[in-house]
């Protein structure tokens, strides 16, 4: 999820690592750490906040050391906290270690060492790896980077991991699963490791990808040796980087933007994972069991949020209605803080936000908590003020985004929505087991599908050329893909400054087809479904008044495909997942728009990531 940076080698390892830290700012993190060996001392210095935090408070200490490890943290399990800030630190203080990711069976193996007598100091999932391989290492008398390697087979999860002990202070050891590490060749037998490139690449071009259940054993002044997780000897690749600093930063997009919406496989994987098991059958939510009870017998659950957390929240009403025939209401936070609304403690007020900083969102769940609503939340953002006024919730695990527009942050939200709504299903009977297993398999099949909607983006540009000039366009859906509509029009109003609406595709009629004519593109999400002949209709409406249409339609597709300008085709799914797939073309749609506008996609002009003012 966020950033490492580790130095081994001849030089001072903390103006490596500080600075490595600073160039991966901008991934979005929320507390920093450094664990430095000094004449076989291993000292730690870590806090939440900025990098700059981290910085000044070592400016008082003598920071010394040639090998050292450093993180900036994305929480994900405990809030941002001095204790809960990485490095995390074996019990007898020989062994640190740094992880990116997240670990799925963390209370197993927490509940485990806790029976053995290890004390735990912070209430991350990280914290289990430094005391599992400290046990192993003292239980299988194996040196620490052995330990690590077979403390893996025990973990669950995506990590990305540097370890160092003051028992061996001439060598670390990393490994990685799903959370990308990166080893750099210094020139003098000395390695720099990194979540990017970035950190490295000024002082060499040499670097080695680390493959998912890799091991990295880094001795200085000798050749790096890589391992499996089953111990067997890999030849290191050795690449040459070509990039330059700042499209490193981007991982090689043009935007932040467009990196997010590549990241959609992975962010949806991650918020899935350790709640989705389709082949157990099983949605667990940690976050808000406690409460499902409570939610399945309340009055109304009551869904407030802003902008396009609101389109998920639209998207949420439709599918925990349908699946689980509980009475949900979707509401603007700034009209619902200030109309006075009807609420009882047998109401449950569940806010959506990316930032769990939206000033209005945070209004409208004072307000709720005033008159005795249950209020839960749905952040992106570990410990943020949402997350810690409301008094249960889920994060969406999408980690940071960085592009004003929101992109991974919103099909996760309703990735966790759609885990709600088919978790309360199940709980309450309203849907069969039948149907059940069949709705969690095609959901556990959502990121390869969303890799294959993404391999239209040729498609998307080439349609985006066509009207990019565009002064105005119509996003129509029906279901659970209206709110897709209006997701739509939002991000190409927003990034490409294009006005746009969307609109339920039948609502047309009742107006917006005044609009119509040959200068108006209308892009309509036609996939198969129950409204599907509805949406035909629809389509035959418009092109009856020369109105351009552009229609996301499912693989296979004929019929619309007589009738459109353009098709993009997306994976057959189940009609209630079709949103998480539907929207990705219109996000690649109204990026390249803006693109092709000159427009400043990942800060467009007036807007703020997180509106935290009223
Ligand atoms: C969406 O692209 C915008 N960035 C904006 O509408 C955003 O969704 C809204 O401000 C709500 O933010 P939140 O999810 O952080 O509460
Ligand atoms: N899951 C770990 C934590 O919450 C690591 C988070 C990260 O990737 O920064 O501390």
């Amino acid at each position: 999820m966020c950033g490492i940076v580790a130095y081994i080698g001849k030089k001072d390892a903390f103006p490596i690592i500080i600075k490595g830290l600073k160039r991966l700012e901008y991934r979005g993190y929320d507390s920093a750490g450094v664990a430095l060996i000094d004449n076989g001392q291993l000292n730690i210095y870590k806090c939440a906040g900025k990098v700059a935090n981290l910085e000044a408070f070592i400016s008082e200490k003598n920071a010394e050391g040639t090998i050292g490890i450093g993180h900036t943290r994305w929480a994900t399990h405990g809030p941002p906290t001095d204790v809960n800030a990485h490095p995390h630190v074996s019990m007898d203080g020989s062994l640190a270690l740094i992880h990116n990711g997240i670990i799925e069976n963390y209370d197993s193996l927490k509940q485990e060492l806790i029976k053995q007598g290890y004390v735990f100091k912070s209430e991350t999932d990280t914290e289990v790896l430094v005391h599992l391989v400290d046990n192993i290492s003292k239980k299988e008398k194996v040196w620490f980077g052995e330990a690590l390697r077979m403390a893996l087979s025990h973990v669950v999860g995506a990590y990305a991991i540097v370890a160092i002990s003051k028992d061996f202070p001439n060598q670390m050891v990393a490994a990685r699963k799903s959370s990308p590490l990166v080893v750099g060749i210094g020139e003098d037998g000395d390695f720099y490791l990194a979540s990017d490139a970035t950190p490295i690449v000024e002082y060499t071009k040499q670097v080695v990808y680390l493959e998912d259940e890799e091991i990295a054993v880094i001795k200085f002044g000798e050749e790096l040796k890589l391992f499996s997780i089953n111990d067997e000897e890999k030849r290191p690749y050795i690449q040459q980087l070509e990039m330059e600093l700042e499209a490193l930063e981007k991982g090689g997009y043009e935007h932040f933007m467009l990196k997010e919406i590549h990241e959609q496989p992975r962010s949806i994987q991650d918020c899935l994972r350790g709640r989705l098991n389709a082949q157990e059958g099983r949605v667990t939510l940690g976050g808000i069991k406690d409460y499902e009870q409570k939610m399945i017998q309340a009055n109304r659950l009551i869904l407030v949020a802003c902008g396009t957390s609101w389109h998920a929240a639209l998207v949420g009403e439709y599918l925990i209605e349908d699946l689980a025939r509980i009475n949900v209401e979707v509401e603007y936070a700034s009209e619902f803080r200030y109309r006075n609304p009807i609420l009882s403690e047998n109401d449950v007020v569940i806010a959506i936000s990316q930032s769990g900083e939206t000033a209005d969102t945070m209004a409208a769940l004072e307000l709720a908590k005033s008159k005795g609503a249950t209020i839960l939340g749905i952040c992106n953002v570990v410990g943020s003020s949402i997350s810690r006024i409301t008094d249960a919730g889920s994060y969406t695990h999408a980690g940071p985004e960085i592009g004003v527009a929101s992109t991974k942050a919103f099909t996760a939200q309703v990735t966790l929505l759609t885990l709600v709504a088919l978790s309360l299903a199940h709980k309450k009977g309203s849907i069969s087991e039948t149907d059940f297993r069949i709705l969690l398999t095609e959901l556990e099949a959502i990121p390869e599908k969303v890799k294959k909607v993404l391999e239209t983006n040729a498609k998307i540009e080439q349609i985006a050329l066509e009207y990019k000039d565009a002064t105005n366009a119509l996003y129509l859906g029906r279901g659970s893909s209206f709110p897709v509509a209006l997701e739509g029009a939002l991000k190409l109003k927003e990034i490409s400054y294009i006005h746009a609406e969307g609109y339920p595709a039948a609502e047309m009629k009742h107006g917006p087809i005044a609009l119509i004519d040959e200068n108006m593109p209308v892009f309509v999400i036609a996939t198969k479904g129950n409204s599907y002949e509805k949406v035909v209709s629809n389509i035959q409406e418009v092109k009856a008044r020369k109105g351009k249409i552009i229609a996301i339609v499912t693989e296979g597709d004929t019929q619309v495909r007589e009738m459109a300008d353009h098709v993009i085709e997306i994976p057959e799914t189940n009609e209630i997942l079709v949103p998480l797939l539907a929207t990705i073309p219109f996000q690649l749609l109204s990026y390249h728009i803006a693109v092709m506008r000159n427009c400043n996609v990942d800060q467009p002009r007036n807007l703020a990531k997180s509106v935290t003012v009223e």
